[in-house]
């Protein structure tokens, strides 16, 4: 990957004003949306997978080439780490041999998430790493804290990592937090150091790009997503 990313260039003056009706919809109404069978076919594989290894878990949502699962199966190896991504293309692209403790799982977050909760899961770090900005005002619904799959994330607790190179997207997605569980959660500036976990961070970081990062703990809270019974 060539180190040349432009900067985010978007037409938000500051955090999007539809933010908060967005959040609220999605803290008030069920998401629709029928779980495709795909994902719920890769949900029953990972479950499988998961009843094998009773670590502590670990998911990597939106993982890319899976790089980043590699690392942290490295990093916690009594852990087991899943990265989940939409994109055949970028989870076939070899990068040598997963760990025992990591599986890559090709489906929808937005169905993922929600199997995952209605399953019980309660990872103990959950990790977005570098999101699709969607950094035109008109596609907020399409980050993670504009989606009605937003509650859902919040649900399953843990340590969330959220990391951009949009600072923008970071703040949003605090306020989001704020809104939905009343826990204030900060934003920082982000210095791998050298230590890059995913093939994004060392493109923005060689590019000259600032990186943002917004960590915390939650709770479980299942009820946070509406018709989660
Ligand atoms: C900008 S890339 C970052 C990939 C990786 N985390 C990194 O930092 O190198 C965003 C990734 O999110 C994935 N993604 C976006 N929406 C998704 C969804 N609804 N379900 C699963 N993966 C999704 C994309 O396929 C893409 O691989």
């Amino acid at each position: 990957m060539q180190a040349n990313s432009r900067a985010i260039v978007t037409n938000q003056p500051g955090p999007h004003q539809d933010l908060a009706r967005r959040v609220a919809r999605a803290l008030a109404h069920p998401l629709q949306k029928p779980i495709a069978a795909h994902t719920r076919a890769a949900f029953a594989k990972a479950e499988a997978w998961r009843a094998a290894r009773p670590g502590p878990l670990i998911l990597d949502a939106g993982c890319g080439v899976g790089i980043s699962t590699r690392r942290l199966a490295e990093r916690f190896p009594d852990h087991v780490v899943i990265g989940v991504d939409r994109s055949a293309d970028r989870l076939s692209r070899d990068h040598g041999e997963l760990p025992d403790n990591a599986l890559l799982v090709r489906a929808d977050l937005v169905d993922f998430w929600r199997l995952a909760l209605a399953a019980g899961w309660q990872p103990v770090r959950h990790y977005l790493l570098y999101p699709n900005p969607y950094p035109k005002a008109a596609h907020l619904k399409m980050r993670w804290h504009g989606h009605p799959v937003f509650p859902a994330i919040l649900a399953l607790g843990g340590r969330l990592e959220l990391r951009s190179n949009w600072r923008l997207y970071v703040e949003e997605f605090a306020l989001a937090i704020e809104q939905a569980t009343e826990v204030p959660a900060g934003v920082e500036a982000y210095r791998p150091e050298g230590d890059f976990l995913t093939p994004f961070e060392r493109k923005y970081h060689d590019s000259g790009q600032s990186l943002w990062r917004l960590t915390l703990d939650l709770p479980p809270a299942p009820a946070l997503m509406p018709g989660h019974d």
